[in-house]
């Protein structure tokens, strides 16, 4: 009798942010294959198509994306190269190789005009070059892909190898000694820990859920500035956090200023004070 063969998981962007968590949490009971933009740039397409030729995976996480308000609004090609075309093809490709495709969406694929949580069914309609071209990865994936889980996602906190998103790079302003920082509060959001939000994911797979499209997210939600105040308060850094209006700060692309996120599908997590506890327990407090 032949023994039972190991998961095998392609993951695309596992330096980022989610990248980085989810190769944590699927390390443990599957065998991962991390796939690095020194790997293949997946504007490529052939090359995209060669990997999962070359690996042949049971399950493909793409958690790459090209980032940024100003940066889509800046480079729309990229922007839809990297964050519509390329899910695209893993579609296309889920159902010629036959695998499970997880992607990661994004709470910008809302207006934030609504005054409570978006949840599943809640009516995309981006405002930004972002958020235009997340959702259009995630209206091929959910016309072309049979076996398949969007992730759509807030906010995120947690490790990973770059300081380069807001709340990395405000706690390190702070563990520099900064003690005034100026922070939108009325951008309004649902924090979540990348871990939990991997655990979830894998969660997801292991329940054999539902295909679909799910909101994961920790519970409750928090304006920017509020975010940063508590991690503040939790790190004890002697730092005074001044509310302004997200205006206060020069943007080319309009901004999503009210998108916490809700599932209707999944039970709610951890709410993210708890979490965020737990993350700062964990981390280096001032530089010396
Ligand atoms: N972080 C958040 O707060 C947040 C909120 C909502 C939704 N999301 C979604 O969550 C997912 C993960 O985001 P993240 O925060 O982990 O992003 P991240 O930290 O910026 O990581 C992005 C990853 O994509 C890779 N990448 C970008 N362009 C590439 C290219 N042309 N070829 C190959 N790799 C490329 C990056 O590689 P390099 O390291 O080489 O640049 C990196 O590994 C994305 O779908 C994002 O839209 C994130």
């Amino acid at each position: 009798m032949c023994a039972l063969q190991p998961t095998r998981v392609v993951l695309f962007g596992s330096s980022g942010k989610v990248g980085t968590a989810v190769n944590t949490v699927f390390n443990e009971h599957y065998t991962v294959f991390s796939i690095n933009r020194s790997d293949c740039d997946v504007r490529e397409l052939s090359k995209v198509k060669q990997v999962i030729e070359d690996y042949h995976p049971d399950i493909v996480i793409n958690t790459v994306a090209f980032n940024g308000i100003d940066a889509c609004e800046n480079d729309p090609q990229q922007a839809l190269s990297v964050n519509t075309l390329f899910p695209r093809l893993l579609a296309d490709l889920s159902v010629s190789h036959d695998f499970l495709l997880v992607h990661f969406s994004s709470d910008a694929v809302f207006n934030g005009k609504s005054n409570d949580y978006y949840l599943e069914d809640s009516f995309a309609s981006p405002i930004n070059v972002y958020g235009l071209t997340k959702f259009g990865a995630d209206c091929f994936i959910s016309a072309i892909a049979r076996r398949y889980y969007i992730a759509r996602i807030s906010l995120q906190f947690g490790s990973s190898a770059g300081n380069v998103q807001f709340v990395e790079k405000m706690l390190e302003k702070m563990r520099q000694g900064c003690n005034r920082l100026q922070i939108s509060n009325d951008i309004i959001a649902s924090p979540s820990y990348s871990l939990d939000v991997a655990d979830m994911v894998k969660k997801l797979i292991e329940n054999e859920s539902s295909f679909g499209l799910y909101h994961i997210a920790n519970d409750g939600m928090a304006s920017l500035c509020e975010f940063m105040q508590e991690m503040a308060d939790m790190m004890r850094f002697d730092v005074i956090i001044e509310p302004v209006p997200h205006s206060h700060f020069v943007s080319r692309g309009l901004k999503n200023t009210r998108t916490p996120i809700r599932s209707d599908k999944v039970q709610p997590m951890r709410h993210w004070r708890d979490a965020l506890a737990e993350y700062c327990a964990n981390l280096p407090h001032k530089k010396d």
